[in-house]
């Protein structure tokens, strides 16, 4: 119980950085941003950020053609959040959750991307792309 208790904790303060904290760099090409476990669901519980930059002067265009995460009012459940100026705190995020597609164009030349799900949720999957925009 105290260990379920405390996990819960960690959740709560949002460390995204627990579990899978990725960095990439675009310099040309697509790169793939994928939920883990993909094409299954990923599991309850996991949060990961994905922190993308490109080289000064370039932006970055993100697209999610495949998204399904579970649906709430306003997204708190599972939820993806992306702040556009990449912001690590994330405090000017776009929120996403549910069954949706979208595409996104970075403010300058970073993005940050954060996957947050409950321990109770049910799953979801999410296949994304990046590549400069040009
Ligand atoms: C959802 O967000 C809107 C706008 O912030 C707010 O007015 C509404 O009460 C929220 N709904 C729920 C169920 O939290
Ligand atoms: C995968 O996630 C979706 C969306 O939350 C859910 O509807 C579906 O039941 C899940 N599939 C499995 C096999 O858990």
């Amino acid at each position: 119980m105290l260990l379920l208790a405390a996990a819960a904790v960690l959740a709560l303060v949002g460390a995204a950085r627990a579990q899978c904290d990725l960095q990439q760099h675009v310099a040309g090409g697509v790169h793939y941003i994928v939920s883990p476990n993909y094409p299954l669901n990923y599991t309850a519980g996991t949060q990961c950020r994905w922190c993308i930059t490109a080289d000064p002067g370039a932006q970055l265009k993100l697209s999610c053609d495949v998204f399904k995460l579970p649906a709430s009012t306003n997204c708190t459940g599972d939820r993806v959040r992306i702040s556009l100026s990449g912001d690590d705190s994330l405090n000017d995020a776009h929120v996403y959750c549910g069954q949706r597609t979208f595409t996104l164009l970075s403010d300058a030349n970073k993005l940050t991307m954060v996957l947050e799900t409950l321990y109770t949720s049910t799953g979801g999957l999410f296949l994304c792309n990046m590549r400069l925009y040009r």
